[in-house]
Order: C-alpha cells, then structure tokens, then sequence
C-alpha cells in the first residue's frame, strides 16, 4: 500500500483516549432540517457561519481529535481567511469528508436500501485530499421491519462499504466505515441486536475479502437500542447488548468504535456512552463518539441564527463535548449537566 506511513499518521492523530469525532457533514437537506428547527434558512453563508461557528469554538481540540466535514465546507473559508479545514487543524482536530452521496432503493429487494456515489471516488477523494481532507467517512443504512434487512440487502451493503474503504486506503485517507441500522420502528433491544450482529459481521466478512487494513481505519456504529416506539432502555441494557454484538462481531485489530448518535438526545447519548465505557474497561478497542445531533442540537438552540449568541453556542458544543470526553473515561455523571 503506497500511503501506509500517511494512514498511520492519521490513525495516530484521531485515535487519542478521551478524543472524539465531531460529524458536521449534513448534506443539504439534512441541515436544512436542522436550520428549520431554529427557523434560518439554510443559505451558503448560513452554513458556513454554522460550521465556523463550531470548529472555531476555542478549547474544542482538547476533546475532539476529527471533524467530518461535507464538500461545500472544505471550500469555505473562516471569518479570518482560512478555509475551515485549517481551522479545524489548528486544534489538531484532523479533518475529514463525507463521501458517500445518499441512500436510494435496493433493486428488486424492496425494504433495502443502498447508498451511491462509488462512480469516480478515487479522482474525487484525490481532489479532497488537495484541499486538506485525512480522512473519508460513508454511511450505509438499514430500516429494520418484519422482512428488512434482507440477507440480499445486508451483503449488497457490506460490499459497498469495503469496496469504498478499499478505495480510500489506496487513496491514502482513513475510512470511517459506518453500517447504521435506525432505531426507528417498534422493534425490541433483541431485534436490534439480531441485525446489528447480521449487518456487522458481514461488514467485517466484505473488509476481508477486499483486503482493507483494519487498524488503518475506524468503525462508525449504532448502539444498540430499542426501537423508537418500542419502549426506552436503561443505560446499563444498552452498554450490555451493544458491547456483547461488538465482542462478537469486531477483531481486535480495529483501533477505535466511533458510535453515532442516531437520534438520541444529546444527554442519552452521553449516558449510554459511559456505561459502555464503565462495562468495558476490558475492551481492545477504543469506545468513542462520531456524533452529530447529540453534539450539535444543545448550540444549534442557543445559536438561533443570531450573531451575538455564537459564543453562547460555543459553549454549549464545548459542554457536549466535554461531557462526552468524561463518559469515554466513564467518569461522567448526571448531575454534571448542571455545572
Ligand atoms: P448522528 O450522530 O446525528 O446520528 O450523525 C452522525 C452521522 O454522521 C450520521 O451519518
């Protein structure tokens, strides 16, 4: 492999105890969605005074060792002329780009999803690289109900994933692999379990087969959780089924498990965390974050689309990150949230 002492430089710089990954790669609809909550409107320059907003937050770096960024913010510049991937890196915070381009329906295999953007990756990840990106990240995604995930569905996926993984390796970027099965539906904590385990193992099975390097790149998982209409999981059932799937399903090679949040608050996510960090002290790999929503929704409120409350917003990223860094170490505690 021709990039091998790059990808491990890379790997050494987001791999770090108590460090995280901050997602901020919403594609525009996403944060659209997200900007609607706040009533802005999702403009270039409304975009980028968001994600400057959060990657010049000061103190961010002591918490959070990478930032996925999406195409239009690698282009995008500071208040103070750097392009945001600087910014981020002045805070040794490692910057990174979304790659995959969205999900759509699997061919005769209704339910299943699969998500593009293949075509051309290698020139486009080329590209990235020159404007300042380390790393790549790329989203698979399965709805859990009666019939879905089909086994169809979990190997067309799995092998997306490598093939992509594969591609960055050669490009010299580190890949955050991300298989997410939704917590939505009424489905239990067992059901969950069932298909991350399915979905995880065959993730794994494809890496292999297409030779990707595993301590060269990062897992991006769910948790496992009950369905969002189901009913809530205590902290402790979650850490104990999510860890039990992991020890199953992820050799000891893999460096780091960056969780994504997927739709919890921002304090579930941050409880769940520490009690999988508080189950785990035993665990081969690092047990950290990749969060978007449970990072970001606390100082999208406090923002408002409003230029006197972005120091406010700062701090209320600061918080979550740094209560996120406590619940790696599994020193975080409830009663923190008030502080
Ligand atoms: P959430 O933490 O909001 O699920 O986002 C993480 C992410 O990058 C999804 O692809």
């Amino acid at each position: 492999m021709q990039y091998i002492n790059e990808l491990e430089t890379t790997i050494s710089d987001m791999v770090q105890k108590g460090r995280g990954i901050l997602a901020a790669d919403e594609s525009a609809p996403t944060i659209a969605k997200r900007f609607d909550s706040i009533h802005v409107v999702s403009t270039e320059e409304n975009r980028r005074i968001w994600r400057n907003t959060l990657l010049t937050t000061h103190g961010l770096g002591e918490y959070i060792s990478g930032t996925i960024l999406f195409e239009e913010t690698l282009n995008q510049k500071t208040d103070d002329g750097k392009t945001i991937a600087e910014a981020a890196w002045d805070q040794k915070i490692v910057p990174g780009i979304k790659v995959d381009k969205g999900t759509m329906p699997l061919a005769l295999s209704a339910g299943d999803l699969i998500t593009k953007g293949l075509d051309g990756l290698a020139e486009r990840l080329r590209g990235y690289k020159e404007q300042g990106a380390r790393f790549a990240k790329w989203r698979e995604v399965y709805a859990i109900d009666k019939h879905v995930p089909t086994l169809n569905g979990i190997e067309a996926n799995a092998e997306m994933l490598a093939r992509y993984a594969a591609v960055c390796q050669e490009e010299g970027l580190v890949p955050i692999v991300e298989p997410e099965v939704l917590m939505d539906g009424s489905h239990d904590i067992e059901r969950h379990a069932e298909v991350t385990e399915a979905v995880q193992h065959a993730v794994f099975n494809a890496l292999n087969r297409h030779k990707v390097v595993l301590e060269l790149m990062i897992l991006k998982p769910n948790m496992v959780l009950p369905g969002k209409d189901c009913r809530t999981a205590e902290p402790d059932e979650v850490a104990k089924a999510t860890l039990k799937v992991l020890r199953r399903t992820v050799p000891i090679a893999m460096p780091s498990i960056n969780f994504l949040s997927g739709g919890q608050g921002p304090e579930e996510a941050t409880i769940n965390l520490n009690a999988i960090n508080q189950q785990a002290s035993d665990a081969p790999w690092q047990l950290s974050i990749s969060y978007g929503r449970a990072l970001q929704q606390p100082a999208l409120q406090a923002w408002q689309g409003k230029p006197e409350n972005i120091l406010q917003a700062q701090q209320a990223l600061l918080k979550r990150a740094r209560l996120n860094h406590l619940a790696m170490l599994g020193d975080y505690r409830p009663s923190l949230e008030n502080d």
